[in-house]
């Protein structure tokens, strides 16, 4: 009989998490800016990428279209895009994240054409990619999608011009921003994305030669130039993954340090944290939080940067659940990231789900259970939940945790965790 084997993740619960958890680079800026090493021959020089599978896939994306990829002594990343060439990247390479999509502006402007498969990622809702391809067309390119491969050219070159966005989405943003680098003359890009990941990805290209700035809160101004430079980056601090440690230790009532992150890209969910009870101190580059008592259940509706931000929507749901009172979570980005309530519930939360809004009725005692991871933030959610729950929790599925999280279970048991991988096995299906 053949078998099958994957790995799930077993808490034991329940925990109070207690130390300092060294914060990695950001993985949604890491990935633009891997994107945007494309757009020069020079060699750039790459620091605190983070080690995940969704990084790995976009070297290997790299590596495929013949960009020279070197990890350095000093666990820098250095690429040299002089030998790339134009080809086709077919699923096989994008299906596995969302970020594939954002080849699709440097090799515009790189080549004048590029063909790639649609990208894959978290099944959090629909996510067309229609801001890109509208935008990219108002830059000059011939784009159609056929049999899910998108064909884009710009025959005569891509041209400046003005968009404005009907969402601050963060792909096109990045991909505007990216395309208009090297094209004739001057775009403005209204309503763009504010996350701190795209500043990152400015500051990058800015440091290669780009001509960007902000002209004021709601546009960005892109003057192309004729060609970029190579330079060296430090890929800044992955908010998400702290928000997500300091969310695990409130809803704990513990105390935990964040380090290696900016306080200011997070300063809305800071301020839900104090609002349940948390005290919390900062630094430039760190994050202090104590919870004294159970938490009040604070309620929160997600929304574009500077707002409370999607990635962090399921880890506080699942710390509602613990907390004292009524709340709701209300998710305004993505029209079905709820696929962790289902989960959460089979560890006792009592939960109501009306289409995008989550309400919890508060000071669950939870049970461990086994439970599914569906996408990146709904695993980590699931873990949340498991620390506080009397007894084993098993969290099957840990492919999408190592796509989000670096060393998870390390930086957790250094804190104070139960928490181990282990190996299962079924009848190969
Ligand atoms: C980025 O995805 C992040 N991924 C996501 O993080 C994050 O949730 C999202 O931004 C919002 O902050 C990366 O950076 C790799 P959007 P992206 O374009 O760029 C709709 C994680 O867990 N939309 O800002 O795909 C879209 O459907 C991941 O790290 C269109 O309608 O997000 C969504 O409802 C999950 N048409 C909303 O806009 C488009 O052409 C925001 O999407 C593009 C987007």
């Amino acid at each position: 009989m053949k078998m099958s084997s994957t790995k799930k993740l077993v808490i034991k619960g329940p925990t109070t998490l207690n130390g300092t958890v060294d914060i990695a680079g950001a993985k949604n800026s890491a990935l633009p800016i891997l994107a945007a090493s494309l757009l020069t021959q020079d060699k750039v020089i790459l620091r605190n990428i983070p080690k995940l599978s969704d990084i790995i896939s976009m070297l290997e994306s790299l590596c495929f279209l013949d960009c020279k990829i070197c990890l350095n002594d000093d666990e820098s990343i250095s690429i040299d895009s002089d030998q790339c060439k134009e080809k086709p990247i077919y699923e096989k390479l994008t299906e596995k994240t969302r970020a594939s999509i954002l080849l699709l502006g440097p090799l515009l402007a790189k080549f004048g054409e590029a063909t790639i498969a649609l990208p894959g990622g978290c099944k959090i809702g629909e996510r067309p990619i229609d801001y890109h391809i509208s935008s990219l067309k108002k830059l000059g390119a011939e784009i159609h999608i056929k049999n899910n491969i998108v064909h884009a050219s710009a025959p005569n070159g891509l041209k400046g011009n003005t968009i404005h966005l009907a969402k601050p989405s963060v792909g096109a943003t990045e991909n505007i921003i990216m395309a208009a680098s090297l094209a004739k003359g001057v775009t403005q890009v209204h309503n763009f994305a504010k996350e701190p990941e795209i500043h990152d990805l400015v500051d990058f290209l800015n440091k290669m030669g780009a001509k960007i700035k902000l002209l004021d809160d709601s546009c960005i101004e892109i003057t192309g130039v004729n060609a970029l430079h190579g330079c060296q980056h430090k890929i800044i601090g992955d908010r998400l993954e702290a928000g997500t440690y300091l969310i695990a230790a409130a809803a704990t009532r513990g105390s935990v340090t964040t380090t290696n992150v900016n306080p200011n890209h997070l300063t809305c969910v800071l301020d839900k944290l104090k609002e349940s009870g948390a005290n919390i101190t900062t630094t430039a580059n760190s994050i202090s939080l104590h919870m004294p008592n159970q938490p009040r259940a604070i309620s929160v509706t997600t929304m574009p940067f500077p707002g409370f931000p999607t990635d962090l929507q399921a880890q506080w749901l699942a710390f509602n659940i613990i907390a004292q009172g009524n709340s709701k979570v209300i998710d305004t980005i993505y029209e079905n990231r709820i696929s962790h309530v289902t989960e959460l519930e089979k560890l006792g939360a009592h939960l109501t789900l009306k289409q995008n809004e989550i309400s919890a009725d508060g000071s669950d005692l939870l049970q461990g259970s086994d439970v599914r991871a569906t996408d990146i933030r709904a695993s980590a959610s699931l873990i949340i939940a498991g620390l506080t729950a009397k007894g084993e929790t098993h969290i099957h599925n840990t492919s999408f945790i190592d796509r989000g999280y670096v060393s998870l279970e390390e930086k957790l048991r250094k804190i104070g965790a139960i928490i181990n991988r282990k190996r299962e096995y079924a009848k190969a299906s």
